[in-house]
This record gives structure tokens, C-alpha cells and sequence, in this order.
């Protein structure tokens, strides 16, 4: 029988694939979304849409009203800005959280599903598994392992049931790449898109697992639903592991450029190699990798020249300037 849910984050890139795939599979979806990182474009016309700030608890509390499942994906995600944004992150990271939290449990939430992060694991020996523990090395992860620790104390003071996930590198068709300050796959397609060079910090050796947006939602709406996935951290990500230059090579070539990458200095407090395991999304929710990067990256190429570069957008000004990447204080990204 189809749930009521209520997917925070509605409007933006991962949040709006959700709703798609829940309203698909037959539930009755609402989302709310207060568009300052997502777009009304993204938003599916078969939920209900509040346009809303998650910081306000009156309005939580409405939302919160007859709702089975909450999947909480709202944030302002750019981990790496979140040395030099610590204050307004934080804020928009936490109070929401908070908020929610209380009102699941005063309105008999069945589960509350949580988009968590790798951030949590911070420079520990990759491949980082589930069991390890939480040392993150910036605001954003720190915040998101916060995030996670309310959950548990929520679980055993209220009884209230969670799935944390921790997605990785995420991209795909609908990711915000208007923004300066994350998603990188999406950075230098818009850059390529007006013939700019691909921005790389450091020396472009960093190891990641980039993960097409189409498997993760599915694993992500599993969690939702799956007996086995109850009170758990999951891992959700792909295995394939390239370095930063690697991938850079497939955009450019995908993308038939002759432009070269554009080193930069290294951004402080950056985890060089960070990759996760996934033996326990596939057995618990049934994540299968079915792109490979280049084809991922391929689909995405093929929405964002349908929509045309676009002007980067400097959403939350940098707290501290001192020591932050020259291309974000310049604003020439
Ligand atoms: N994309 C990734 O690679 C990745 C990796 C790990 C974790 N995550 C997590 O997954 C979630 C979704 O990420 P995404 O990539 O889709 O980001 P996104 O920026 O595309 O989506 C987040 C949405 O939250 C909204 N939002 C922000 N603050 C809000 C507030 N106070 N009230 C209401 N809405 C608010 C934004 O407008 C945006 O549409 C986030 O929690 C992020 O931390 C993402």
C-alpha cells in the first residue's frame, strides 16, 4: 500500500530524482524545498510542493502532519566551502535537522531516512566501511555526523526508526552546476560548455568513486521500505574509483575539448583518497552499479548542453577569506 512521505530537498539535484522514483513506485509524495539551491524546474508535478526554509519549526510541524516517511535531503552541501562558511553551513545544516527530528516523533513518523555523507569518515584508510569511526575533518561532515549521532540518541530515548545513508560523489542530470563550490563533474562541463578550462586542485591524484544519480535514488527510496535496513548506516556509491585526472581526461574527451586542466593550489583540509565499501547497500538495498563513469558522465553531458552554460551563482559568502582558494574570493570560477 502506498505511504505518505515527505522528501525534504525536493527541488534540488538528488532530492527531486527521489520524489520521481517514489511517486513512480505509487506513494503519495509531498517535498519541500526552499529554492535556494534547487530549482522549481526539478520539482515533479505530481507531489505537493511547499516552497519553505526547514529553519522555520512551525512550518516543519505542518509538513510533518499524517507523513510515514521522512527522507531529510535539504542541506547546503558544499563540504569543501565549509571551512570558510562554518557559521551559515552549520546553520542550515543543523536547525532543520533539529526541527524535523522533534516533530517525527510527535507525529508517529515510521522512519526517518537521512542523507548522510563520506564526509563523516574523514582521512581514514579508504575504503571507508560502515563500522568505522566518525572523524570528519570539516564543518560539513561534522555537521552531518551530528546529524547522525541525533538520530541514534532519538532511537533510543523515542523509539523513533532511521536509515542513515552515506552517499558518495554523486552526479547526474538535474546536479545544481551553476555552483562554484561543489560537484565537480558538473564545474568543468559548465566551464567546457563557455570553452574555460577545467579548474584541478592539487595535483589531481585525489581518489574518488563517482556515483550516477539513477542508481543511488534507487538504493536511497529502498531504505525507506527494506526491513533489514532498520536502524542502519549504508553506504551507497559506486566501486569504480578513478583519480581526479582520470576523470577530468573522460569530460574532456567526452566532450571532444582541447582545452588542458588548470591546477590550482590544494583546498585546505581536502581527504585525498576517499571511496567507501559497498557490500552492504547491495545486500541490504539492493544497489547495483549500472553506468559506468563514462556513461554516466555521457547522460550528463547531453542534459547540460541542453540547457546551456550558466552563470555560476556565489550563493553564501565566505566567513573567512584569509586562506581560501583564490578562484572562490575572486569569484572566477
Ligand atoms: N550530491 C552528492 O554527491 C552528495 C554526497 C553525499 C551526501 N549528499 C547529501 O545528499 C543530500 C542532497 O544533496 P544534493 O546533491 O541533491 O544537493 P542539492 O543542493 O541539489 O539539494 C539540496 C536542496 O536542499 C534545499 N535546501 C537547502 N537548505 C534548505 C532549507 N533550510 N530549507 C529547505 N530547503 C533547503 C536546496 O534548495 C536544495 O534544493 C544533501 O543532504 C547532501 O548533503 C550529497
Amino acid at each position: 500500500m502506498g505511504k505518505n512521505i515527505l522528501v525534504t530537498g525536493g527541488a534540488g539535484f538528488m532530492g527531486s530524482w527521489l520524489v520521481d522514483e517514489l511517486i513512480r513506485r505509487g506513494h503519495s509524495v509531498s517535498s519541500v524545498d526552499d529554492l535556494s539551491g534547487g530549482y522549481m524546474r526539478n520539482v515533479s508535478k505530481e507531489c505537493r510542493f511547499t516552497k519553505g526554509d526547514l529553519r522555520d519549526s512551525d512550518l516543519v510541524n505542518r509538513l510533518v502532519k499524517g507523513v510515514d516517511i521522512i527522507y531529510h535531503l535539504a542541506a547546503y552541501a558544499a563540504e569543501g566551502q565549509s571551512v570558510f562558511s562554518p557559521i551559515s553551513i552549520n546553520d542550515i545544516n543543523i536547525k532543520p535537522m533539529n526541527n524535523l527530528l522533534v516533530a517525527a516523533v510527535n507525529n508517529g513518523v515510521e522512519r526517518f531516512v537521512f542523507t548522510s555523507s563520506m564526509a563523516v569518515y574523514g582521512n581514514q584508510p579508504a575504503p571507508f566501511s560502515e563500522e568505522m569511526a566518525r572523524l570528519p575533518e570539516d564543518p560539513y561532515g561534522a555537521g552531518k555526523a551530528y546529524c547522525e549521532n541525533m538520530l541514534e540518541i532519538f532511537r533510543a530515548a523515542h523509539d523513533l526508526d532511521y536509515v542513515i545513508i552515506r552517499p558518495h560523489n554523486v552526479y547526474g542530470p538535474r546536479q545544481n552546476i551553476a555552483d562554484p563550490f561543489r560537484n565537480v563533474i558538473g564545474i568543468w562541463i559548465n566551464r567546457l560548455m563557455s570553452n574555460r578550462a577545467p579548474i584541478v586542485y592539487g595535483n589531481g591524484e585525489q581518489v574518488r568513486a563517482f556515483s550516477y544519480i539513477e542508481e543511488s535514488t534507487d538504493a536511497i527510496a529502498n531504505a525507506g521500505f527494506a526491513p533489514g535496513a532498520r536502524n542502519e548506516i549504508i553506504n551507497v556509491g559506486s566501486p569504480e574509483r578513478v583519480t581526479i585526472n582520470e576523470a577530468c581526461s573522460k569530460v574532456l574527451r567526452l566532450m571532444a575539448s582541447e582545452q588542458r586542466p588548470e591546477y590550482v593550489p590544494p583546498r585546505p583540509q581536502e581527504v585525498k583518497v576517499a571511496y567507501s565499501t559497498t557490500e552492504k547497500s547491495e545486500r541490504l538495498l539492493g544497489y547495483s552499479n549500472r553506468h559506468t563513469l563514462e556513461e554516466g558522465i555521457a547522460c550528463m553531458i547531453e542534459w547540460a548542453q541542453g540547457m546551456g552554460p550558466q552563470e555560476p551563482s556565489y550563493r553564501l559568502p565566505l566567513e573567512i577569506v584569509k586562506s581560501a582558494p583564490r578562484v572562490w574570493v575572486d569569484k572566477s570560477m
